[in-house]
Parts: C-alpha cells; sequence; structure tokens
C-alpha cells in the first residue's frame, strides 16, 4: 500500500472514498467533527441521533454512496480526553479491514479530523500521523505463500489531506513504512515453518536481509562455535541433524558521534523447540517454530534501525539451535560448560533457550555495549502470569529499564516489569554445576530464567531481558496484529535504538 501526503484539503481530493474523523462529546452522546471542510455532517448527525454512531473509539461506520458523490467512512476516536496514539493505530486498523470488507482500492483521509486541540496539547501531530499509518500497513500482513492462491490486498492507496506544510509530517509516513517492514521480517521469519527455518537456513536469510539494509553481518558455523567454546549453544544443538549457528550483525552510522551509545541486541533463535529429551507433548506442538521470534526481532530491529539511519551503533546477536531428542541430544543430567567457563547442570533439556542465550550474552559483553536488551520466547510461565496482552521486562538497571517503558509507552506496545528476587537467584544452584538450568519449584519460572541470565552479566554491565512467550504469536486482541507471529517489541526495539 502506498501513503501519500497531500499538502491540499481533502476537498480536493480525487478518492471516491473520503475518511473523516470523529471524536465524541464528554458524555459519549454527540460526535464531535474537527474536519473543516464539514464532510458529510448531515448523514454524522443524523447517524447520532438514531443512536448508530456517535464517534466510539474504534468503531467504523461506512456510508457507501449510489451517485457521483464519494463514499464517506467515519471513523470513531472516542472522546479526546481518552484519544491516544494506539488509539489512532487501533482506528487506522478498523479502517484498514473496513476498506478491504467495501473493496476499497483508494482512500482519502482528512488528516485535520484527527487533530483536536485537546488531543495535540498531549501528542506531536507527526506521532499521532505515524500511528495512524503504522495501524494502516500493519494490518495489511498476512501469510499466505504456501496457499495456492495468496489473496491480493485491494487497498493501494491512501493519501493524507492536510493544508499544514510540513517536512516532518511526510517523515512520519516514512518512519511508518520502515517500521512495519522490519516487523514484516520478524513476521515472516517467525512464521516460517521449521521444514524452511533452521539455522543454517536463518543465517542465510539473515545474510541476505543484511546485504539490502547495508548492515554488516557474519554467520559463525559449528567449527567456529567449537572454538569459541560456546557448549551452549553446542549442547542444545547437538540432538539435531542440523547444526546450529552463531549470528552476528553490525550497523554503524556513517560519521558517528562520539557521543553514539553502544546497543547489542540479542535474541533466542530456537527454530524449533520440541523440548528435547524432556519432550514437550504434541497439542500446539507446532506452534514452537515460533520459538526463533527473539532472533527474528533482533534480526528486524537491527535492519529497521539502519534504515531510519540512527545516530548509536547497533548490535544483533542471534544463537540459533534446533532443540531436538536425537541420539546425540543432551540427556537430564548433562553438564555443559558455557562459554564464559561457567558449568551448566540441565535438569530439563526444554529449558533451552537459556543454555544458547548466556553464551551470546558473554560474547555480546565483548564489545562493552552501553546496554544489552536480549529478548525471547522463554518460559511458559510468563504465559500464566501476564497473558499475551504485553511481554515481560526485566533488568539490572532500573533506568535503563524505566527509559526502555518511556519508549514502549509512545510505540503502544504493551510491557510489565517483573522483579529479579535474590531468593530466585538462590534457587538456581546446583549441587555439582555452579548452576542448574532450572528452579527448585515452579514458582516465578519467567524471574528465574531471568536472573539465570543475570550470572552471564558481567559487573558493571547494564542489561535488560524481555520475555516474549506471550506476545510473539497470536495477539488477535489486536486488530493489527495477524493470525500468526506478531513481531512484537520490534517497533520499541527500534525506537528504543534511535532515542536512548
Ligand atoms: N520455548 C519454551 C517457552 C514457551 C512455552 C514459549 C510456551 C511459548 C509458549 C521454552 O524453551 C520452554 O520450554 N521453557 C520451559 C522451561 C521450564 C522447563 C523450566 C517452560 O516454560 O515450560
Ligand atoms: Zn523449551
Ligand atoms: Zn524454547
Amino acid at each position: 500500500m502506498e501513503l501519500i501526503l497531500q499538502s491540499q484539503s481533502i476537498k480536493n481530493a480525487k478518492s471516491k472514498t473520503l475518511v473523516v474523523g470523529v471524536f465524541q462529546s464528554p458524555d459519549g452522546k454527540k460526535p464531535l467533527s474537527a474536519c473543516k471542510a464539514k464532510i458529510g455532517e448531515d448523514i454524522l448527525n443524523s447517524l447520532a441521533k438514531a443512536e448508530v454512531f456517535t464517534g466510539e473509539k474504534g468503531k467504523v461506520y461506512f456510508v457507501r454512496s449510489y451517485d457521483k458523490d464519494p463514499s464517506i467512512v467515519f471513523i470513531g476516536l472516542g472522546k479526546t480526553s481518552e484519544t491516544d496514539t494506539e488509539c489512532l493505530r487501533v482506528t487506522a486498523a478498523n479502517l484498514e479491514k473496513k476498506l478491504e470488507a467495501e473493496s476499497i482500492n483508494e482512500a482519502a483521509i482528512c488528516v485535520d479530523s484527527l487533530l483536536h486541540k485537546d488531543v495535540t496539547k498531549k501528542f506531536a501531530v507527526e506521532a499521532l500521523l505515524q500511528s495512524f499509518a503504522e495501524g494502516l500497513l500493519l494490518t495489511q500482513y498476512s501469510f499466505d505463500k504456501y496457499k495456492e492462491k495468496p489473496k491480493t490486498k485491494k487497498l493501494k492507496k491512501v493519501t493524507f489531506h492536510t493544508e499544514k506544510k510540513s517536512k516532518k509530517l511526510n517523515e512520519s509516513l516514512v518512519t511508518a513504512e520502515v517500521l512495519s517492514d522490519a516487523v514484516f521480517i520478524a513476521r515472516d521469519l517467525s512464521n516460517e515453518p521449521s521444514s524452511t527455518i533452521y539455522p543454517q537456513s536463518l543465517g542465510k536469510e539473515a545474510e541476505k536481509l543484511a546485504k539490502k539494509y547495508g548492515v554488516k553481518c557474519r554467520v559463525m558455523q559449528k567449527a567456529e562455535l567449537v572454538k569459541e567454546k560456546m557448549g551452549g549453544i553446542l549442547g542444545v544443538g547437538q540432538g539435531s541433524n542440523n547444526p546450529p549457528t552463531f549470528i552476528i550483525m553490525e550497523y554503524k552510522p556513517k560519521a558517528m558521534k562520539k557521543t553514539a551509545k553502544k546497543i547489542a541486541f540479542v535474541g533466542k533463535a530456537v527454530t524449533f523447540d520440541t523440548g528435547g529429551i524432556s519432550l514437550k507433548p504434541s497439542p500446539k506442538m507446532e506452534e514452537m517454530k515460533h520459538d526463533m521470534s527473539g532472533g527474528a526481532n533482533a534480526i528486524a530491529a537491527i535492519l529497521g534501525a539502519a534504515k531510519l539511519g540512527v545516530k548509536n551503533h547497533i548490535f544483533a546477536y542471534i544463537p540459533a539451535a534446533e532443540n531436538m531428542p536425537g541420539g546425540k541430544a543432551i540427556c537430564p543430567s548433562t553438564i555443559l560448560k558455557s562459554r564464559s567457563g561457567k558449568t551448566i547442570e540441565v535438569q530439563n533439556t526444554d529449558a533451552e533457550g537459556r543454555l544458547i542465550l548466556c553464551d551470546a550474552l558473554d560474547y555480546a559483553q565483548e564489545k562493552k555495549p552501553d546496554v544489552i536488551i536480549d529478548m525471547a520466547t522463554l518460559t511458559g510461565a510468563v504465559v500464566i502470569a501476564l497473558g499475551n496482552a504485553c511481554s515481560a521486562i526485566m533488568g539490572n538497571n532500573q533506568t535503563a529499564v524505566n527509559r526502555y517503558l518511556e519508549i514502549a509507552e509512545e510505540t503502544g506496545e504493551k510491557h510489565w516489569q517483573l522483579p529479579l528476587y535474590k531468593e530466585y537467584d538462590d534457587d538456581m544452584n546446583s549441587k555439582i554445576a555452579d548452576v542448574c538450568n532450572i528452579g527448585g519449584d515452579r514458582g516465578a519460572g519467567s524471574q528465574k530464567a531471568a536472573v539465570f541470565l543475570q550470572r552471564f552479566i558481567k559487573e558493571g554491565q547494564t542489561w535488560m531481558h524481555l520475555d516474549i512467550a506471550a506476545s510473539a504469536w497470536n495477539q488477535r486482541h489486536l486488530p493489527y496484529a495477524p493470525y500468526g507471529a506478531t513481531g512484537a517489541t520490534v517497533r520499541t526495539l527500534i525506537a528504543f535504538a534511535s532515542k536512548y
């Protein structure tokens, strides 16, 4: 879909479909239209009188024209006190679905109708427009390449009409495009089955994408992992015929300033998680093709950051392995020696994400980054604790966590912080190795996985961990999240790369 900014009133729009934003009066009874062109006001009043549509948040009302007049689509933005950027994203998503259902190829949007002064007091016009564009774009995703007849999207062009002349507004649309392209990369990689995405093919895909985006990429093969003494990645990978890999990417801004921050993304890429010898039950096991979503997000985020030309120096590290119960697989009781030198007693081979991440985290620290963010579909426990409404965040530096959460507030991606208590750390001790890969009881599973990772973080290293096991796929409550992978956290990671 093409998004175009038109610096002229919607009155001059050529499109046969006009979109008008409608706010609700404080008592919720009356529609308030901020569209100066007064498009469809009579219709709007009659809809309100009949109590059919008063501008309720997220609601879309399509009025099809039967003559030469254009069709009009009213989109509800709610009470001005409640409207925020996420409301625009959601409303735009619902709009896209409606236009698609009504077989509309092209629509024109009255931008001032989205910009009530109560709302622009709280949010920059650019942020509002970007969110709206994101909502439209993100909703157009579908993963149907394996179907005989993939569906083509009917909605091809949307023009944004505003009399405001601003280069920044055009930038908002471009940014939305870069972000949604990055989210699509993450979704595509995660949605691919394990027959096409395995550690080596993921490496190849990363190389291809890196080349396209002008990002450096190197893929370590098994022999190099042996040289690097990455016992965790090798251990998890040894039960599979597909050998593990380690993907390293780097984006360095042109004419980098001394003040540029070094940011490292580390993403778990278990291309399929059977559980290994601690085999998972069959129902829904196919979902474990998504167990590389952390890696997919790390790849997508560094590419998106590069495309935006952020000023910070970004690294991405993706340990990739297939967790299979083959004849050479590690068993519960195996002791692995990680790259850091610490030994790990494996009591459950299904707690494999942390085994590959600890080597990657150890490696990532060699560049002494200002901050490391790892992301992983790490624990079933996070699904129980928080449901799929949000991602969990944990970290060792509250200032950095707060900054991340502030940025996530702007991107509308929900996160919730969980504590890293010493009690959890104590529970990860092993009687025979330096650390055990599972806790003594089932409580606080997500936090215990995180403190396991924290044991591999050196003194003074700022680190955050995102558990995306619940948010990486099936967020069907979000109208802009499709069936399958969501790419949740990618937009926040890119915003973090640009703002930290
Ligand atoms: N990949 C899973 C976590 C997961 C579970 C993600 C459900 C998404 C949905 C991870 O490798 C795993 O199996 N973790 C175990 C850890 C346990 C053995 C301590 C879990 O959560 O059950
Ligand atoms: Zn597992
Ligand atoms: Zn896993």
